[in-house]
């Protein structure tokens, strides 16, 4: 037997106790004739103390940091006490011990605040994994899995695996490619998500169907993106929208109970597409803090806040507000006293390439009732309180205003508004917010191709008002610069995201489920009959088999985890992740392969 207890388990209560315990060195330190050794594994540390006659063996044999040994010994009552730890009462006076493995000296220190950068970490993932941090998080993932599948379990959803050598799923990505053997010349691809297969289970009557999955998408990374992913990938029949909403509330309550402790007992805020777009500037607004913006161009009709604010700025002269397409504004609580310096900072920090404004304007709602502002010049101290009372601004507040092309614009003012919140500390990691967002438009203009894509996927429903305009037009677009009066672009989709703290952290849709309706859809995707058929001959075929009514959701499962561990990072929720370049910078992969594999797959390179 290696060991009779693990480092994390021992307390006073086992004083006197004769145990054996195995794990890594984390520190060796001597003083005088004896030495100290913290005993590291994955439950805890536990200190060592050998005595004269064993430090005169260590002296011969030093142990070194993660050396991995087997110690036997008594525990006793440490006199120097460690509140920090849960085992800090006890120390273990060591009798006998081997070493069962030694280690080179890791590339850098095994703790909490290591002194090793991210490469070198990613590169050593296996050491990067017995830091406490990173162990912490991937208890955290399990934790969640586990409470999902609790969840779905008891909700009568059943497991069921999908193949991963498949044909391309469209999910808006690339797909990443696998060569046949078997079929020289072909290639299968890896699921961009389980999409089909869960729709043909739904056909084959397993009405609720789950699995925690790797999906693979060859797309630009970002923090919140890997190229292969992990899911809670669920799909349920004989549902409507209300349905799917109501059990997967259901499933991430369930999970912040199991997991964060939290009773999340509010209903789950609901909001338009539309609505998002506009007030908060994007699909996923963070709605732990309220900060919405003006419209001060758009007439009033476009979205459920019905109030005309184009009057507020119109007729005054000033031409930068005049001549932009959009005019965006939000009140900053409490920042009216910022100095001179500190509005010039923020105008660069809009002037940036990233958010890429020309300029910023601002109104300051000083306490004495007074407003200052930077177009003193166009507007009366009367319009601009009126401006400022528009966007919801208190005395004290800061009102800041962008202008310009109306996605550019939109997307800057919601960047400044997450950066304002973070500078104010309204974003915590310890604050839940959860959000539907409904309705969201079916199509997607592809500026390249001058056609429309599915914006979700093509087997989401349109709303059944909406069929008709999808079925009655034609997809076409004559005028690109005019594509927003497409007859499409209005049309809105059974789509749902859920949206936690500003992140998607799921989306889905009721389905289309009669092969008819399906055909139209593809059609106005612009595939013919033919190519429909070649790539969707499965699905449509299965449609003619009793399909019921079907919908579901997707919930990126490495996205969940971080965020409910309070990171920006998916990576640190990942044991083996890729970097931004899409390489495991430990396997160096990707790499060529044999000269011999080409050979059997009859694949010649030809690198340009
Ligand atoms: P969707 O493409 O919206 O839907 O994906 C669902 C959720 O998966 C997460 N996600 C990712 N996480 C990490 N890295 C990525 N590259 C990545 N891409 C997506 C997001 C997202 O909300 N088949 C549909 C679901 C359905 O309709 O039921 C789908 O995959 O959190």
């Amino acid at each position: 037997m290696y060991r009779t207890h693990t480092c994390g388990e021992l307390r006073l209560e086992h004083k006197g106790t004769n145990v054996t315990l195995a794990g890594w060195v984390q520190t060796v330190r001597k003083f005088g004739a004896i030495t100290f050794v913290d005993l590291r594994d994955r439950y805890g540390i536990t200190q060592l103390l050998f005595g004269e006659e064993l430090n005169k063996v260590l002296e011969d044999n030093p142990l070194g940091r993660e050396f991995v040994i087997q110690a036997t010994g008594t525990v006793s009552e440490r006199s120097n006490k460690n509140p920090n730890i849960p085992t800090g009462d006890i120390e273990i006076l060591i009798s006998s011990f081997q070493v069962l493995n030694k280690s080179a000296v890791p590339p850098f220190t095994i703790q909490d605040d290591t002194d090793g950068g991210d490469d070198l970490r990613m590169k050593y993932r296996f050491l990067d994994l017995r830091r406490n941090a990173v162990k912490r998080n991937l208890e955290l993932r399990y934790a969640v899995n586990r409470a999902a599948r609790n969840y779905l379990h008891q909700q009568q959803f059943m497991d069921i695996e999908t193949p991963f050598l498949i044909k391309s799923t469209p999910e808006g990505a690339r797909d990443f490619v696998v060569p046949s053997r078997m079929n020289p010349g072909q290639f299968y691809a890896l699921p961009q998500s389980p999409q089909t297969f869960k729709q043909l289970l739904m056909v084959s009557g397993y009405d609720r169907y789950y699995q925690i999955v790797k999906c693979f998408r060859d797309e630009d990374l970002r923090a919140d993106r890997q190229p292969e992913f992990t899911q809670i990938d669920c799909e349920m029949a004989f549902v409507e929208q209300e349905d799917i909403l109501n059990m997967f509330e259901g499933l991430i309550k369930s999970i912040f109970k199991d997991v964060k402790g939290i009773d999340y007992t509010e209903a789950v805020q609901r909001m338009t597409w539309e609505d998002a777009m506009w007030q908060y500037g994007n699909d996923k607004p963070d709605i732990r803090f309220g900060m919405q913006l003006l419209n001060l161009k758009k007439p009033a009709t476009v979205y459920s806040d019905k109030t005309d604010s184009a009057a507020l700025i119109n007729g005054a002269d000033f031409k930068v507000f005049d001549e932009a397409e959009t005019v965006l504004a939000i009140a900053i609580p409490g920042c009216s006293e910022y100095s001179r310096k500190q509005t010039d900072e923020l105008t660069e920090w809009v002037k940036r390439p990233q958010i890429g404004m020309k300029g910023l304007v601002f109104i300051k709602c000083n306490t004495d009732g007074t407003y200052k502002s930077s177009v003193d010049k166009f507007y009366s101290e009367e319009k601009l309180k009126a401006i400022a009372d528009a966007a919801g601004a208190k005395a004290g507040d800061l009102v800041l205003i962008l202008a310009g092309a109306e996605e550019r614009t939109r997307k800057a003012i919601s960047e400044l508004r997450l950066e304002m919140a973070s500078r104010l500390g309204m974003r915590k990691d310890d604050e839940f917010k959860l959000l539907w967002v409904l309705d969201f438009p079916l199509f997607e203009y592809d500026e390249e191709g001058n056609r429309w894509v599915a914006r979700h996927h093509p087997f989401t429903s349109p709303k059944p008002t909406q069929i008709e305009t999808m079925i009655n037009n034609n997809p076409v677009i004559e005028n690109a610069a005019d594509y927003l009066n497409h007859p499409y672009a209005s049309i809105k989709a059974n789509a749902y995201d859920m949206v936690l703290n500003g992140n998607e952290i799921g989306g889905g849709s009721i389905r289309i489920f009669q092969r008819e309706l399906q055909e139209k859809m593809f059609a106005a995707l612009g595939m013919d009959k033919e190519e429909q058929l070649h790539k969707f001959g499965f699905l449509l075929g299965a449609f003619e088999y009793g399909a019921p009514p079907h919908g579901g959701i997707a919930f990126g499962f490495d996205r969940l985890c971080s965020i409910l561990g309070g990171s920006e990072s998916i990576r640190d929720f990942i044991a083996f992740p890729k970097n931004n370049a899409g390489r495991d910078v430990m396997l160096d992969a990707p790499a060529t392969i044999d000269q011999k594999q080409f050979t059997e797959l009859q694949i010649k390179l030809d690198l340009k």
